[in-house]
């Protein structure tokens, strides 16, 4: 059956980098139908909303959603109902895109992108399988309040019921199973009572996936170790606070923010795909900007909610083959490596399909 993905485009850059993930997935002439909608800042412009009703009806009915960024100056001052990120935090909601899955990859190719020693992340491939719906951010009660000696404190709650614990495990013991088949849980076992329930639901599940090799890790602990020997992890799954942080300190490890793609699914594995980096307003409209990362988000477009995995590998394949061939846009390029040639935004795409 044809599969259906809403194409959303969005502000600054996203709809020139989206145009090249288009090309690329028009020629491998799959069984797909893409849809384009609006959605932040564009659809707040033309449609007076952030996710305009059929935006979201189309994205409700879709297989996916391939996005690119939001957001930018020219709404900055707009109320918080019309700010562009609105549409953004709309569709996981309403789709419920509990998993947000993050690659941390860094092309041999460009070790020297990364702040750490090439030996160290050179070839690093790991997964941040993080929880995005519950945990600390969302816990009630919460709020700032007088207490009784008459000071001011700031309370947040805590909380992750076993079946929302079961459901990112069961999310991440999925993904470690189509990679390396190994996990690492990450808690704070030894302090937070949520996180000993945490470690137990995900150590019940274990054995469900006898094939994966499950392990535990303080979240002080893999900071650390994020930067000490980030390649002895393949998938790391956490909650929601521990992985915002984690996510990020990983992304960093690569130095290239335009090469970095993520996921957010829900249970039927209808997902979210887009590139970790924003709507880059200071580079937008001059054909500059590094397809790769949306690129890379139609590939596991392809891998998690369309089935496809080896068209997904054809395109990781092809990303990695430009980058052999020392094609660089402006984000990626370095002067002091010899056969590299700095080409722009469209020609990036072209070259991924010609790969
Ligand atoms: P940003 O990621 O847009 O840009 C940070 C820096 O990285 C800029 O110098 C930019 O030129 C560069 N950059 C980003 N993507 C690039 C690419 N593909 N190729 C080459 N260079 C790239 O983050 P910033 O500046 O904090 O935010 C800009 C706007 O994007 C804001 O309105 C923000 O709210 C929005 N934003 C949207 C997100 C989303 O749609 N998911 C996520 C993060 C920010
Ligand atoms: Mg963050």
């Amino acid at each position: 059956m044809t599969k259906q993905v809403v194409v959303l485009g969005g502000d600054g850059i996203g709809p020139e980098i989206m145009a090249e993930a288009v090309k690329v997935l028009n020629a491998l002439a799959l069984d797909i139908q893409l849809t384009e909608k609006l959605i932040g800042g564009a659809a707040i412009d033309a449609q007076a909303h952030p996710l305009p009703q059929d935006t979201l009806e189309a994205a409700q009915a879709a297989d996916a959603i391939l996005l690119g960024a939001v957001g930018g100056p020219k709404w900055d001052n707009n109320p918080m109902e019309l700010r562009p990120e609105k549409g953004l935090l709309g569709i996981r909601k309403q789709l419920g895109l509990f998993a947000n899955l993050r690659p941390a990859i860094l092309y041999p190719q460009l070790a020297s992108a990364s702040s750490l020693k090439p030996e160290i992340v050179a070839g690093l491939d790991i997964l941040i399988v993080r929880e995005l719906t519950g945990g600390i951010y969302f816990g009630q009660p919460r709020g700032i309040r007088t207490n009784e000696q008459g000071e001011r404190e700031g309370f947040n709650t805590y909380v992750y019921s076993e079946s929302e614990i079961r459901r990112i495990g069961r999310a991440a013991f999925e993904a470690a199973q189509k990679r390396n088949k190994r996990l690492c849980s990450i808690d704070k076992s030894n302090v937070l009572e949520v996180t000993v329930l945490w470690k137990e639901v995900i150590t019940e599940l274990a054995k469900e996936y006898p094939e994966v090799e499950l392990s535990h890790m303080l979240v002080d602990n893999a900071a650390m170790q994020l930067v000490r020997n980030p390649k002895q992890f393949d998938v790391l799954v956490t909650g929601n606070m521990f992985g915002d942080i984690l996510s990020d300190e990983a992304a960093m490890l690569t130095g290239s923010i335009g090469m970095l793609p993520s996921a957010s699914l829900n249970e039927n594995n209808q997902g979210m795909y887009e590139p970790c980096h924003g709507s880059a307003p200071d580079i937008a409209g001059q054909g500059i900007a590094n397809p790769l990362a949306t690129i890379l988000s139609a590939a596991m477009m392809l891998r998690y909610s369309l089935g496809d995995e080896a068209s997904a590998q054809r395109i990781e394949a092809a990303v990695s083959k430009v980058l052999d061939q020392g094609l660089r846009t402006a984000d990626i390029y370095n002067p002091q490596e010899a056969g590299t040639q700095k080409v722009g935004t469209a020609a990036m795409g072209d070259a991924v399909v010609a790969a």
